[in-house]
This record gives C-alpha cells, sequence and structure tokens, in this order.
C-alpha cells in the first residue's frame, strides 16, 4: 500500500516536471588526419610577441597567413575529444543536433548554467523540442586533447574531427552511444563552430541533414575588429588557463569580451564577468586558419538558416543591416550567394543583439527562432 502510494507519488512527480534532459559526459578517441599548412611562425612566449602576432593578423591590405605559408603537410593523430551527449528523458530523439562552439568557449556554451540553466540552447532543444544533443570541445581546448599551437592545432585538423564525430554518429560507432541511431543529422555552429559547420558541408553536402549558423555571416571585412578587441595575451599568464601551453592566446580583461560579445544594453553584466571567467583559449593556428572553406561557394541542398545579432561586431562591425547594397536587406544576406543551393536558405537578424546573442536578452528569440526553423523544414524530433 505504502509502496504503491509512493510510486504514483513519484510517477506523478516525473509528469509534472515532464521530460528533462539527461546528459552524459563521454570521451571520443578519433583517428584523424588532415591537410595542415605549414607556418614560419615563432611560438609567441611572452605578451609582446602576442601582441605583434594580433597586430600582424589584422593589418589592413595584407594577408599574414599568405605571407608565412610555406607549404602543406598531413597531420594525422588519435586524438581525445571531450563531448557531452543529451536526450529526453523518455526517449532517443530521431533528429540529433551536433553543436560546434566558437572561439571564447568550450562546450558548456551551449548549456550555461549561469541563471538556472535560463540561457540553455540544449534545456530547450531538449526538453520543449524533443531533440537529442551533441556538444563536443573543439580539439585543442578545455577538456580534449591539447597540441602544438601553430602547426597542429589548426582549423583544418578540427574539421576533420567534426567529420569524424559526425560519420561515427551516424554509424553507432561512439562508444556507450552504441545503441542511438539517428535518421537526421543537424550541425549548429556559434562563430568559429559556424564556419567549421559551413566548411564542412561546403564540400561534403551529404554529411549533414540541415545547418544553422550563428554569430556568422560571409563578410570577412570586420575580423580585424574582433582581433583588435580582443587584448589577446598569453593564456598561461591568466590564472583560470594556467595550464595551457606556449602558444594559445585569450583575452587579458574583461572589457575585450564585452566588446567581443554584447551589445550595449541587451545583457546582464553578471553574465558578462561569468563569460570572461570561464572563457577558453585559441591557438595561434587556429587564427592562422580561421577563414577554412569561407570564401568557397556551398553545394549544401539543405535548410539553412543564418541567424546573427544586428550588432554583432566581428561579422558585421556592429551594425548588419547597414549593407551598403540596396539589394541585400543585411550583411547575412550575402550568404544567400554562397548557399545558393540550400533549401530553404534564411537569414534572420536579432535586432539589437551583439555577437553573444545567446547570452543576452535575446537569447529566447535566438533559442526559439533556430528550433522553429528546424521544426518548420521537415527537421522535427520525432
Ligand atoms: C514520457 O512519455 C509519455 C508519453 O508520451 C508522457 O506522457 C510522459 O509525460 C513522459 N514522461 C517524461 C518523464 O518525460
Ligand atoms: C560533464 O563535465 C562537465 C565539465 O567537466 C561538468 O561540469 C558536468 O557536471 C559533467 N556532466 C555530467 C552529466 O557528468
Ligand atoms: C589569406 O591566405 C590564405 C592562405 O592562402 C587564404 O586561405 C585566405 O582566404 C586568405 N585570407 C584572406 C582574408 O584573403
Ligand atoms: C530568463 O530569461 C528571460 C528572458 O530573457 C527573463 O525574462 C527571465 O527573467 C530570466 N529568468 C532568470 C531566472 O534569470
Amino acid at each position: 500500500m505504502a509502496r504503491t502510494s509512493t510510486f504514483s507519488l513519484l510517477f506523478g512527480g516525473f509528469s509534472v516536471l515532464a521530460a528533462a534532459r539527461r546528459c552524459q559526459n563521454l570521451t571520443v578517441e578519433v583517428d584523424i588526419s588532415a591537410r595542415n599548412g605549414v607556418f614560419d611562425i615563432e611560438t609567441p612566449v611572452t605578451d609582446i610577441d602576442v601582441t605583434d602576432f594580433i597586430f600582424e593578423m589584422g593589418t589592413q591590405g595584407r594577408n599574414y597567413s599568405d605571407e608565412h605559408l610555406t607549404g602543406y603537410t598531413t597531420v594525422s593523430g588519435t586524438y581525445e575529444l571531450a563531448a557531452t551527449y543529451c536526450e529526453p528523458d523518455n526517449k532517443t530523439s530521431d533528429v540529433l543536433q551536433i553543436m560546434s562552439h566558437g572561439v571564447g568557449f568550450d562546450r558548456s556554451y551551449w548549456d550555461y548554467p549561469v541563471n538556472n540553466w535560463n540561457y540553455s540552447y540544449t534545456k530547450v532543444a531538449v526538453d520543449d523540442y524533443g531533440y537529442s544533443t551533441f556538444t563536443w570541445d573543439r580539439l585543442g581546448i578545455a577538456e580534449s586533447s591539447r597540441g602544438e599551437p601553430i602547426n597542429e592545432i589548426q582549423s583544418w585538423l578540427e574539421l576533420a574531427a567534426l567529420e569524424k564525430l559526425t560519420n561515427m554518429l551516424r554509424a553507432g560507432e561512439v562508444d556507450g552511444l552504441e545503441d542511438k541511431h539517428f535518421r537526421k543529422i543537424v550541425h549548429v555552429g556559434h562563430s568559429f563552430g559556424s564556419i567549421m559547420a559551413y566548411s564542412m558541408t561546403a564540400s561534403n553536402r551529404c554529411i549533414s541533414d540541415g545547418i544553422v549558423l550563428t554569430g556568422f555571416s560571409h563578410m570577412g571585412a570586420y575580423m580585424p575588429y574582433f582581433l583588435f578587441a580582443g587584448t589577446f595575451v598569453r593564456a598561461n599568464s591568466l590564472a583560470p588557463l594556467a595550464d595551457y601551453g606556449d602558444g594559445y592566446i585569450a583575452p587579458a580583461v574583461v572589457s575585450a569580451a564585452q566588446t567581443n560579445l554584447f551589445a550595449p544594453g541587451m545583457y546582464d553584466p553578471e553574465v558578462l564577468n561569468i563569460a570572461f571567467e570561464r572563457g577558453q583559449p585559441a591557438a595561434v593556428g587556429e587564427f592562422l586558419t580561421l577563414g577554412m572553406r569561407a570564401g568557397e561557394p556551398s553545394s549544401f541542398n539543405g535548410p539553412a538558416l543564418v541567424i546573427t545579432g544586428d550588432r554583432d561586431l566581428p561579422f558585421c562591425g556592429g551594425d548588419c543591416s547597414a549593407s551598403g547594397d540596396s539589394g541585400l536587406d543585411s550583411l547575412l544576406d550575402l550568404s544567400a550567394e554562397f548557399l545558393s543551393q540550400a533549401s530553404p536558405f534564411e537569414a534572420y537578424v536579432v535586432p539589437g543583439a551583439g555577437h553573444g546573442m545567446g547570452f543576452e536578452y535575446s537569447h529566447a528569440e535566438v533559442t526559439g527562432k533556430i528550433l522553429d526553423f528546424l521544426v518548420q523544414n521537415g527537421l522535427a524530433a520525432h
């Protein structure tokens, strides 16, 4: 008797909570290889070296990467990627979202604990829309394998890692997730993670069923704003990042995160402070290869959404609506030409929001827009 009522109480409790995401951390071993660039650049070992590097990278009219590219080499290895898989309480979704974070973050970007997970994209995607999600720390960053920061940890190797992860997840080859089978796989990125998702699908359109590029545009001209606003120093000169080797760099002050991620009047200052305190570095090799295939047209023919804050600094110079072309509603529409086969293609400018729009008051609009776009375009979770 007592037992029965306890059972029904518990059961009732669960029903009221509805689906709560169930997450597990994984370490995924990947064998990958990539054609990396070889650069004749010394690893910066002082903050003066770091600033000189950023100065050279951001100088107008030049291409510092190209000037120091001496050739290409194949980098191969076995690496460990730290990842988190989540699914609704009741069941594995038939649609998996693979999410790749940008510079300055780790995989927790998608499931931020701030304000009781109020900013979490994963929480809404899993609990309210029923998706399964997979996030990973970029190769070289946070809890994933580190590496030599100039000629090894480059975008090309990270792209190979994302490709490998995707294929393993599709084939049920990830240890701990062998019993999960997904009908569709969607790729969502933020910033550098969006460049990665775009680059991966540009030449290999079958690898993804849908792409969502957040904090992204095809306008490269404002990248120096990001570099110079970043006040980069050696990551290991900052206490929370002391375990990184030389060649990893990170913003020295909270104002750098503010300028690059947050638009005036759009955020809780406490979230800014936390984003800075939890910030992760990037490797010099990533900066040297940041663009990947962003400049090449894509053959991707599935649904593609570009969603970016109107005040995005790195991708719009602080004003996406000022396209300088009466034929373009915003700089985001530049992507329509690159993604000419996407079906459909949609560009969505988030009013007032900055580059880190998921951490601003706009987060609900951003999350809702992305998930509704997927639902409306044949990628609803079942
Ligand atoms: C599980 O699924 C059933 C039927 O769809 C639903 O009524 C119930 O609320 C779900 N429970 C949880 C914990 O999500
Ligand atoms: C997964 O790892 C992260 C980072 O180490 C940790 O904060 C989190 O609590 C872990 N989650 C689970 C479900 O174990
Ligand atoms: C700089 O050169 C690299 C290597 O040749 C190339 O991939 C990249 O697109 C160039 N960047 C710009 C902004 O032109
Ligand atoms: C969660 O976010 C919404 C929308 O920005 C906001 O109205 C609400 O106050 C937030 N709740 C918490 C606990 O921060």
